[in-house]
């Protein structure tokens, strides 16, 4: 356990000096003093994090959105969002969508994606993000779970929105489609837009109000929505500070998408509450297309994740020398850094790369690696401060450094979410051993209080950061009429952290080839989502069940990884 290595801190000035000294004098009222409504008590994050800017500020004129693809480069100013998300705000409410109506979002990474969602908040609405490479079923189980009544889509991905098996929705907003496309229930973006006005005051909430739901997944049941409120802002704007240390002439590039937290939160919002651009670029990656956005831009603060790092990596240390880059300090998040990863970035940008841990469910960064602290490397450090973490048993009880648990936060931040949509159970599994919030991670504190990842503690899946239900997978494969059963796990991969491996039993009469393996991969690829499809898929006469038929994953797994099963008292036969 106690063999690393340890990276001395970044140079140069930081938002946090010292930890310790910083952590002593916190508290979230401060923060909130950032906050206009901290004395006007009108609430709504749009308003905080553009309107503002324009109106108090003198802002207005600065980049909002830097939006670049192989095509084309569109700027938005602050005003020019504002007055665009005023429109929008307009168009949903000429519609006759209220305040707390769900409004989702199904577009690819673009200005207009973040202009809707933008509008949507600023009418009181709930938006909810969609991960642009969903297929059907992984569309219709959202919209209809949180009962939408409105979707903003594309013409490409239009096809997708199987409108009439979801009763709840009423209309769906289309971008980029020709009138004579459209049928009846579908509106056009452009034209609405182009006859709203741009005046609208934002909707004035509470700070407990929701704000967006975005599902995720767990080891069972279909994806449940994690409901956020307009509180959020609060850990957004700390943690753009803290840990993304992002100064008054730092540009910020977070690469993740807006369909996933760490989009919404450090891709969309974060950098507006800050007052700077979000940089957002379209199209597939490349490391040429990547580091040519960095130099372009003269990124400073780059957020990005460890499949990305390693395939950077991979390019080789000479793909990065012919650009000129001004990076000063990089961030990752969604699954572990490996140290050679850490290694490469020092060898290269001469940076280190810093930790931040975080879930859909704590909304912002929870336990990170700050610029002003040493590095172990392979430790993720400390809590933000105003959070306190802890290492729990199965009963909630705090466990001593060395021993390895539970990694539990003390509830009660802001960011933390309010609500699993209509699932008030499911909610309270994460809360059983009060006041800790259970995050499903295991790791251990050392007797420096650095906090050390072990992996999830259940069959949650990363994928190249992403994450998966294994159930959801499995229930797509047994869709299938050639699969009798199906059980799915993470098989360790060296560039993608996991990929996803089937093990399935066939029906009667089916038998395995190559070309049925292809047809299940794609039955997965285009029915739920291209990154939810095994990469691997293995074929056994059955599969370990325990006596009430559940099939155990983690036999599969020990069985894949050639590690001692365990227990298997409960095993059918
Ligand atoms: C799970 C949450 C990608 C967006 C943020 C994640 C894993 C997250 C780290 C990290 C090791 C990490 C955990 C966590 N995870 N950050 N720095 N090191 N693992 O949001 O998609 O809800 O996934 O991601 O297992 O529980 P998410």
């Amino acid at each position: 356990m106690e063999n690393y290595e340890v990276l001395p801190p970044s140079p140069g000035k930081h938002n946090m000096e010292n930890y310790d000294e910083y952590c002593k004098n916190f508290t979230w009222e401060n923060v909130e003093k950032e906050f206009s409504w901290n004395t006007t008590g009108k609430v709504n994050i749009a308003y905080e994090a553009i309107d503002r800017w324009v109106d108090e500020k003198g802002k207005g004129n600065a980049p909002a959105i830097l939006y670049s693809d192989a095509e084309k480069e569109v700027t938005v100013t602050f005003a020019d969002l504002k007055a665009q998300s005023a429109k929008f705000a307009n168009v949903l409410t000429k519609l006759g969508i209220k305040k707390g109506d769900r409004v989702f979002l199904f577009i690819p990474r673009s200005p207009e994606m973040l202009i809707s969602f933008a509008g949507i908040v600023k009418a009181g609405c709930i938006a909810g993000p969609l991960f642009e490479a969903f297929m059907e079923e992984a569309v219709k189980d959202r919209l209809t779970d949180s009962e939408a009544v409105a979707i903003v889509t594309t013409a490409g991905q239009k096809s997708r929105i199987k409108k009439d098996e979801v009763p709840s929705l009423k209309h769906v907003i289309v971008i980029g489609d020709q009138e004579s496309n459209l049928a009846p229930y579908e509106i056009s973006y452009e034209k609405v837009m182009a006859e709203a006005s741009a005046d609208f005051t934002p909707v004035w909430l509470t700070k407990d109000d929701p704000m967006f739901l975005l599902y995720t997944s767990g080891s069972t049941g279909k994806p449940k929505g994690v409901l956020h409120s307009h509180e959020i802002m609060v850990g957004m704007y700390h943690t753009m500070r803290i840990s993304q240390d992002v100064q008054d002439d730092d540009v910020f590039w977070c690469t993740a998408d807006p369909g996933w937290i760490t989009g919404v939160s450090y891709s969309v919002w974060g950098p507006w509450l800050v007052g700077k651009a979000t940089i957002i670029r379209g199209g597939r990656f490349s490391a040429d297309d990547w580091y040519q956005t960095l130099e372009k831009y003269g990124v400073t603060v780059w957020y990005s994740a460890p499949t990305a790092f390693r395939m950077l990596a991979a390019a080789g240390d000479e793909a990065v020398k012919k650009y000129k880059l001004k990076l000063r300090h990089i961030t990752s998040v969604g699954e572990p850094l490996n140290p050679e990863v850490i290694m490469w970035a020092l060898r290269v940008f001469n940076v280190r790369i810093h930790e931040t841990f975080f879930m859909t469910e704590t909304g912002v960064n929870m336990i990170c690696c700050y610029p002003s602290e040493p590095i172990k490397v392979g430790s993720m450090f400390k809590p933000i401060p105003g959070v306190e973490a802890a290492i729990t048993d199965d009963e909630g009880k705090v466990l001593p450094p060395m021993q390895m648990g539970n990694l539990s936060l003390k509830k009660g931040w802001p960011g933390m979410m309010k609500e699993i949509w209509k699932n008030p159970a499911k909610y309270n599994e994460y809360f059983e051993h009060d006041p800790w919030y259970v995050s499903g991670d295991q790791a251990y504190m050392d007797e420096d209080g650095y906090i050390w990842f072990q992996g999830r503690n259940d069959d949650v899946i990363k994928t190249a950061g992403e994450r998966v239900g294994p159930f959801e997978v499995e229930s797509k494969l047994v869709e299938h009429p050639a699969v009798a059963e199906a059980g799915v796990i993470g098989k360790p991969d060296e560039v993608r952290g996991n990929i996803i491996k089937a093990f399935i039993a066939l029906a009667p009469g089916y038998t395995w080839s190559e070309e049925l393996g292809e047809e299940l991969k794609k039955f997965v690829k285009t029915g739920l989502a291209a990154h939810a499809a095994p990469r691997e898929i293995e074929v056994r006469d059955k599969l370990p069940k325990t006596r009430s038929g559940k099939i155990m994953r983690r036999v599969l797994k020990a069985q894949e990884m050639g590690l001692p099963i365990g227990d298997l008292s409960t095993m059918d036969d």
